[in-house]
């Protein structure tokens, strides 16, 4: 273990290292460019010194949005030859060169956040920002949602957890035999034991051209896609983003029609994914109705979306209690777990943060602190990585990492 002697200091300069004049990106190198929800998490940092900073990274990624409300996963602001798939094999026509899925839509969440840090500063930009939320929200209810009214993802990417487990069947399923020569480059920047294998980034691949075939039609995608599957962080996130935008537009008296009747479609769609066997919230493939049988860190982002579950504060007690640095992505008992594997054990920081935001919210400050203190012992002992083995804290992934960075800023260093 390295101390790591003024961590507020190292994570302000990282921040400041990685912003390229309006948006942050997440590590340089690996992820040159300007990430949705690595952005939303970035603002929460950036707000700890500098509150116009934090509202600008918010604004940038909205200057992304297509016309049709969606909100890109990337944003590809200037062109990187370090990074693969690039705007030329997306091919999308955004106003900005994009990538053609969105990302978990926390957005709203933490821009209600720094709002809320100071109401004066930030009530004319929230106005502006206001109408772009809710748009947003309106194409993910027009064009996500599964029969249950749970939240899909489109691509294991969309739901930001690349390789989890959650994907394994509905991958296994896919024929990526045609997706042809590509050069990968994530594993020229680290390590390839802590990234996805081949077997998955061809199907990354494959859904990637299937989506620029159809020149990015949802409603096309929508029997064309293979890959459909409501998930926890899709769905919990916008439950809980649904919540925020409701709330801003009741203080500021601006128009939301229909968004109760979302929150309510949303809420059923989060109990739909409880799986009673496993006693735990889970993912289900929306072409077959299969469920994952994935306990994930997204899992416990119940609270988040203001769901209460005595079972998973159960399992949440009880990983506090076993696993040295929690919450691990996947379930350490289960045969698939695999400590240093991205997604699929690893322990990622601002996860963390969400979970603990949840907590709190809902009456369990002392998980919430518990949980903020055991993230608080992994910063500042193994520095600003990606993402942590639990079991034994090491680093793994790009370093110097943006959203790491934020999370020590506004949550895990803040006694
Ligand atoms: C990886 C992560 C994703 C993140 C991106 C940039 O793809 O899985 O969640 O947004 O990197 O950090």
């Amino acid at each position: 273990m390295n101390q790591h002697t003024n961590p507020d200091r190292e994570a302000r300069s990282i921040l400041i290292a990685n912003d390229r004049g309006g948006y942050t990106i997440p590590t340089e190198g690996l992820y040159p460019y300007q990430w949705n929800w690595d952005s939303a998490i970035a603002a929460l940092g950036f707000a700890q010194f500098d509150l116009d900073r934090a509202w600008t990274e918010i604004e940038t990624l909205f200057t992304g949005q297509w016309e049709d409300g969606m909100v890109p996963h990337i944003l590809f602001h200037q062109q990187d030859e370090g990074y693969f798939p690039g705007p030329d094999v997306w091919g999308c026509n955004g106003p900005i060169p994009s990538s053609g899925i969105i990302q978990p839509p926390i957005a709203a969440t933490m821009a209600r956040k720094i709002w809320e840090q100071d109401t004066a500063f930030g009530d004319a930009r929230m106005k502006e920002l206001f109408p772009k939320l809710l748009a947003w929200h309106r194409w993910i209810m027009k064009w996500r949602l599964d029969e249950f009214g749970a939240v899909c993802t489109t691509h294991p990417w969309e739901a930001g957890r690349d390789n989890a487990p959650d994907w394994d069947n509905s991958m296994a399923r896919m024929d990526a035999s045609d997706v042809g020569e590509y050069q990968r480059r994530d594993t020229s920047h680290v390590n390839s034991d802590d990234r996805p294998t081949k077997f998955d980034y061809d199907r990354y691949i494959k859904l990637v051209q299937i989506g620029r075939d159809a020149g990015w039609d949802q409603q096309a995608l929508l029997s064309l896609n293979p890959f459909r599957v409501a998930d926890p962080t899709m769905t919990f996130t916008t439950l809980r983003a649904a919540r925020d935008v409701l709330m801003i537009s009741e203080k500021l008296e601006l128009e939301a029609e229909g968004l109760s009747e979302d929150i309510e479609k949303l809420e059923s769609g989060a109990r739909s994914l409880w799986n009673e066997d496993l006693g735990s919230f889970d993912s289900r493939d929306a072409h077959t109705g299969e469920m994952a049988e994935s306990i994930s860190n997204a899992s416990y982002l119940c609270w988040y979306a203001g769901m209460e579950s005595d079972r998973m504060l159960k399992g949440l007690k009880s990983v506090l209690e076993t696993v040295p640095y929690p919450v691990p992505s996947y379930d350490p008992d289960m045969p698939k777990f695999d400590a240093r594997r991205y997604w699929r054990g690893p322990t990622w920081a601002f996860m963390n943060m969400m979970i603990g935001f949840g907590l709190a919210d809902m009456e369990h400050a002392q998980q919430a602190e518990q949980l903020r203190q055991k993230t608080a012992e992994l910063i500042s002992g193994y520095g600003f990585a990606e993402y942590f083995d639990p079991k034994t804290g090491s680093p793994a992934g790009g370093q110097a990492f943006t959203w790491t960075a934020a999370v020590w800023l506004h949550w895990a260093g803040r006694a």
